[in-house]
């Protein structure tokens, strides 16, 4: 069924696990990382990008998602990922995205205060939950470019919570949005300081190419979301090139599509287990 992301989360938090977040771009990477989690009966949040709402329109994933959750035996979330406006958070609401996140997180601190509050407030009457992120996390998300890293401050974050009424809050401790050229390093220390004073769910961006251990670290110290982008669009068009390379003359989009999403399926099905979510709907 779609549902918002509150339960599952709130059930994660309590129970030591997270909620895996894919970024799906089309029909085919919906139905794939639908099928991964029925196979494994976990729970998820799948979730667009501003560059991906542009390519199709909220309405089009709103219906995908919806048809492809409602016939599924476990709850699935549809979310707006990096929501780089106000008004792009509200049209999504509107449309029927059952979890947002506002990133004001390039602004400086108070205006990021109040544009994440303001979509709050919003969605606070709607029973729809709202992440919002302080801190910069590195790296390049669609259109989103940040070569300024900066970690979120512990402080900070308790007096950002507060202000805001946010329901998750997203931290940055090192991860960066793609894949790493050497290995990342995180701050740990610090995701256990925020997890100690903050006391709603926190978030991972940034977790394609982190090993997994190094996840499962960070889920131990209270991460209960954990976002995966860029892994799942390589995975998806790697299927379908391996398929043409071998099939050249093909012409049917069922086919070559059909050997993306198994790849989709079968990472999802292993991200799910890194986040421990496995028979938790
Ligand atoms: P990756 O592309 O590194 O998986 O980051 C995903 C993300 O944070 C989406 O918001
Ligand atoms: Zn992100
Ligand atoms: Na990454």
């Amino acid at each position: 069924a779609l549902v918002t992301s509150t339960e599952m989360m709130s059930k994660a938090d309590k129970n030591g696990y997270a909620i895996g977040a894919f970024n799906v771009e089309n029909m085919e990477m919906v139905m794939a990382v639908i099928k991964a989690c029925e196979e494994l009966n976990s729970p998820a949040i799948l979730q667009t990008t501003p560059s991906t709402v542009k390519y199709a329109g909220l309405d089009l994933y709103v219906a995908n998602v919806a048809a492809a959750a409602n016939k599924a035996s476990v709850p699935i979330a549809l979310h707006l990922d990096h929501g780089n406006s106000f008004e792009l958070a509200m049209q999504a609401l509107k449309a029927g995205y059952t979890s947002i996140m506002i990133d004001g997180s390039k602004e400086p601190f108070e205006d990021n205060i109040a544009v994440s509050r303001k979509v709050a407030e919003a969605c606070k009457p709607n029973g729809i939950p709202v992440e919002a992120e302080l801190g910069k996390v590195g790296g390049k998300e669609d259109d989103l470019e940040c070569n300024d890293p900066g970690y979120t401050d512990p402080d900070d974050a308790v007096k950002f919570v507060e202000e805001t009424g946010i329901t998750s809050l997203a931290v940055a401790i090192g991860t960066a949005h793609g894949i790493y050229k050497g290995e990342p390093k995180l701050d740990l220390d610090r995701l256990t300081e925020i997890r100690k004073v903050v006391n709603i769910p926190l978030v991972l961006h940034g977790a394609s190419g982190v090993p997994d251990e190094t996840v499962k670290e960070c889920i131990k110290r209270g991460i209960s979301k954990v976002n995966f982008a860029t892994e799942l669009r390589i995975a998806y068009s790697d299927g379908i090139k391996d398929y043409l390379k071998d099939n050249p003359q093909a012409f049917d989009p069922k086919k070559y599509d059909a050997a993306g999403m198994e790849k989709v399926t079968e990472l999802v099905k292993k991200k799910i287990r890194v986040c421990g979510s496995e028979n938790k709907a």
